[in-house]
């Protein structure tokens, strides 16, 4: 607006010349009005905003860890009953692929005969033994109840999809392998331990 500036610098004018209070008392209860009355359109459109929407809790997670993408975009393997057998696929297993997708295990397992104990058993010869009878290991309750069982290719299929499913309440934190066929390829690995 033309001018406006002009009509600025008469006030300020004014206020440095005597009328300072009066003026700036005006101008106060000008800026605390308007700050009121935001607050209150905040407060009310606040109250407003939360009546007219209301959020639906989300059915599943959105955010999955990595890894695990395919089991949201597979339904039907995700209850642990509904796996499918892994016998077919063993018999097109990868133990060469297999071993390579074993390095995700290395932090907690040793795969060599002899190999120490970790945060998990050595491996060797697991499909050989029975579940939790690696010696000088604490295996968990959970899968101690196993014991006396084989460690057989479905239950290690079962194992490898979520340890959870298998054993509820195992100590090994692994996320699982989704794909069928990464379980057939590592179980594949496995049974050459021996
Ligand atoms: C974060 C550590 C961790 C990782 C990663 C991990 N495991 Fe384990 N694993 C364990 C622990 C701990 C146990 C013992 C579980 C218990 O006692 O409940 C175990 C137990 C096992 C057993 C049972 C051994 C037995 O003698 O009964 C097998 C088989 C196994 N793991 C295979 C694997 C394979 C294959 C991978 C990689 C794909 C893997 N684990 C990755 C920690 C791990």
């Amino acid at each position: 607006m033309p001018g406006s500036g002009e009509r600025r610098k008469r006030d300020n004018s004014v206020e440095l010349s005597g009328e300072r209070s009066s003026m700036s008392a005006f101008e106060w209860n000008k800026i605390i009005g308007s700050v009121l009355t935001a607050m209150i359109i905040a407060m009310v459109s606040g109250i407003l905003a939360s009546e007219l929407v209301r959020p639906k809790p989300l059915e599943k997670p959105v955010f999955l860890p990595a890894g695990t993408e395919q089991t949201a975009a597979a339904p039907a393997e995700q209850t642990a009953a509904k796996l499918e057998p892994i016998e077919p696929l063993l018999a097109k297993a990868d133990p060469k692929r297999g071993e390579q997708l074993t390095k995700i295990c290395n932090t907690c397992h040793t795969f060599n005969k002899g190999g120490a104990n970790k945060v998990g058993p050595n491996l060797w010869g697991v499909t050989e033994e029975g579940i939790a009878a690696v010696p000088n290991y604490q295996f968990s309750a959970a899968l101690q109840a196993d014991k006396g069982q084989k460690w057989d290719p479905e239950k290690l299929n079962q194992w490898l999809y979520n340890p959870q499913s298998f054993a509820k309440g195992t100590k090994m934190t692994f996320v699982g392998f989704p794909k069928a066929q990464d379980r057939a390829d590592v179980i594949g690995y496995l049974d050459t331990l021996k």
